[in-house]
């Protein structure tokens, strides 16, 4: 029987609801993948990721929500940690996914397919769980739903990182977030405390030296 037209094989965005980065621009996340890198795809590790995995920041279970082409993800597993990248886009799983098994099954990390509003579906938790530049892509309606989710999956006492962009100094990047917003997104009464907030930078392909970030770490009480 043929297929009815806005069956899930036909929707781009696989029966979720689109985000708000994508309703306005037009477009799934996963387009951003189609014409080579995008903008936040720097061939490499966050330069703060890499200073907080050195420091020993990630242990456990690893989750990088919004992992994109899995530069992040790949690095902390090298360390010898098991991590799972997650993100909607198809095109950056599928380039982490390759990276991957260029590196051979000597590390622990997976790539999966799920939407960070629906993190429970996983079934799964994790000690440490990673969002670099995903929750800055999201609208004030949309973080209560995006921290309760978060929550979900993350080991009581366990540690969220969020590196985002920030409001403050010049040159910010293109969703800039101040620190009351990360406040209010993650507090006791929906299972956070923010432990710091710093001010850090997120290198892109068009910031010379990075755009003003911050790099909070959020406990899970
Ligand atoms: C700004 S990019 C950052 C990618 C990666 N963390 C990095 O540092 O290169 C945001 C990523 O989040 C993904 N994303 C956006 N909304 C998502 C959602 N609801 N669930 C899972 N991933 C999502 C996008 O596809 C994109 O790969």
């Amino acid at each position: 029987m043929p297929e009815r037209s806005g069956t899930l094989a036909d929707d781009p965005f696989s029966g979720r609801r689109p985000t708000s980065h994508e309703r306005k621009s037009g477009l799934p996340w996963d387009a951003s993948y189609h014409q080579g890198p995008a903008p936040w795809d720097i061939g490499q590790p966050q330069p703060a990721i890499v200073r907080l995995a050195s420091e020993g920041g990630f242990a456990g279970a690893v989750l990088d929500a919004g992992c994109g082409t899995g530069e992040n993800a790949l690095h902390v597993a090298r360390l010898g940690l098991s991590v799972l990248g997650v993100d909607v886009a198809e095109t950056a799983l599928a380039i982490a996914r390759e990276k991957a098994a260029t590196v051979g099954s000597t590390i622990k990390v997976e790539f999966a397919m799920a939407d960070a509003f629906q993190l429970e579906r996983l079934g799964r938790r994790f000690e440490t769980v990673l969002d670099c530049g995903l929750f800055h892509t999201f609208d004030g309606d949309e973080r209560p739903r995006y921290a309760a989710s978060l929550a979900s999956v993350t080991e009581h006492n366990g540690t969220l990182y969020v590196l985002c962009f920030s409001d403050q100094g010049p040159d910010t990047g293109p969703h800039p977030i101040s620190q009351e917003e990360l406040r209010a997104a993650f507090n006791p009464s929906n299972g956070w405390n923010v432990a710091a907030i710093k001010p850090d930078r997120i290198q892109t392909r068009y910031h010379d030296n990075g755009a003003p970030a911050w790099f909070a770490t959020i406990k899970r009480i």
